[in-house]
């Protein structure tokens, strides 16, 4: 499923969590859970801080533009990028999602400007019913060479619970 987003080398690192879709604390959980697990994998603060509010904007867009039940959110890192993605359970958009360009005085519309601005790349795509969002950041040559000296048995990590997302 999420490889079918993003184009990614092997993950040394994920993990996921269900949230719900119709609360609103789903947006601090979720922004709870990425900066701790990305900051506890040695992602650099001012990344964390970033993928944290990237995640944010996508939570929030799902619990206001759709009407999912459960969310799914993820958290991926490969030797090059920390990632982070968003499945929710629709209505589709009418559209392709891509970042807007609200005038001064519009309240809305500011969420995927800011992940565009954010992310190295981000991308988005019907999922089932409803629809993924994922974005990456490049992380720094420092954090990269600390992964490459580490047990390679970590890039086999398969990646659990993604599967059981597939559209039925
Ligand atoms: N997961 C989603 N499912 C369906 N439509 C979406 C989804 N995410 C975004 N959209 C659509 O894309 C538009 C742009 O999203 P964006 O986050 O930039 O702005 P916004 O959510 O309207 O306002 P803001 O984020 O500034 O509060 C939304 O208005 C909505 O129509
Ligand atoms: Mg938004």
């Amino acid at each position: 499923m999420t490889d079918r987003l993003l184009q990614k080398g092997p993950l040394s690192f994920q993990d996921h969590w269900n949230l719900s879709g119709t609360s609103p604390h789903s947006v601090r959980t979720a922004r709870v859970e990425i900066y701790r697990t990305m900051r506890a994998q040695g992602v650099p603060e001012e990344t964390a801080e970033d993928l944290r509010t990237i995640t944010s904007e996508f939570v929030t867009n799902a619990i206001n533009h759709t009407v999912s039940r459960v969310l799914f959110v993820w958290a991926q890192i490969t030797q090059t990028e920390a990632v982070v993605g968003v499945l929710d359970r629709g209505p589709r958009p009418n559209k392709p999602l891509k970042p807007l360009h609200p005038t001064i005085d519009q309240e809305f519309g500011r969420g995927l400007a800011l992940v565009d601005q954010l992310a190295t790349r981000w991308a988005a795509r019907g999922i089932g019913r409803g629809t993924a969002v994922e974005a990456a950041i490049r992380l720094p040559r420092s954090y990269q060479e600390q992964l490459s000296t580490s047990d390679p048995a970590l890039f086999l990590v398969p990646p659990q619970g993604l599967t059981s997302q597939r559209p039925e």
